[in-house]
């Protein structure tokens, strides 16, 4: 798979990316994530990419410019299989999205700032606008490295016990149940005993009880 985002702050993005799981990846060869400054189609000798918006309100507005520039160059050269814009007015991701993003051959992220892009540039290059949360960030960096990271783990070999991605919460519908590692006693607290007893089938059976009440408990919306 491979990812391009573009971006005012791209550092932002390889930050949040350069560790963990999502090197890995990348390290293995099993995902390419490009970064790409924006700011360079910028105009004028400021290399401008913001401007002031028609109408009422304050704040900045991305402007068509840059954005059509910098987005006609990337798809002239690639095929995306969506092209994204992080926005808090997205469609709300989840683990479904994720596991259905990550089958993708090739994506563009698109970052926005100040008060966002464009909304011509949405109508004409936006295939799917996704938030992270109904909150607002500074811009859509930190969003598209959620986004990523959520996807590199899921590509087959990024990790390796090859169900552990299977097992995380959300992959069937339920939160994860409670996990133990030595010691089997600590501070007088022991480990549930089906755990230690080596039945693999009792075993599935209290996780999956676990996962259903903590769901019950912490997330009823999600067993509706
Ligand atoms: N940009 C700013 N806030 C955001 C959010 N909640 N989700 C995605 N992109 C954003």
């Amino acid at each position: 798979m491979i990812v391009d985002v573009v971006s005012l702050f791209p550092e932002l993005v390889s930050a949040a990316l350069s560790h963990s799981i999502p090197q890995r990846v990348v390290d293995k060869g099993l995902a390419q994530l490009n970064l790409i400054q924006l700011r360079d189609y910028g105009t004028g000798k400021y290399r401008s990419v913001d401007d002031y918006p028609y109408g009422a309100g304050g704040g900045m507005v991305m402007a068509c410019e840059p954005l059509g520039q910098c987005l006609d160059a990337l798809m002239e050269k690639n095929h995306y299989d969506q092209v994204i814009y992080l926005s808090p007015d997205g469609d709300r991701f989840n683990q479904p999205m994720a596991n259905r993003l990550s089958l993708s051959k090739r994506l563009l992220l698109l970052c926005g700032h100040y008060k966002g892009i464009d909304q011509r540039i949405r109508d004409q290059y936006i295939t799917m606008e996704i938030s992270i949360g109904d909150y607002v960030l500074s811009g859509g960096e930190l969003a598209a490295a959620v986004v990523v990271d959520s996807l590199f783990r899921l590509l087959p070999g990024a990790i390796s016990d090859e169900t552990s991605a299977l097992t995380d919460s959300f992959q069937d519908g339920l939160l994860a149940p409670p996990v133990y590692t030595r010691p089997e006693v600590w501070r007088g607290h022991a480990v549930p005993p089906v755990l230690l007893s080596g039945h693999e089938a009792e075993i599935a059976r209290w996780r999956h009880e676990q996962a259903l009440e903590r769901t019950r408990q912490r997330r009823p919306d999600l067993l509706d």
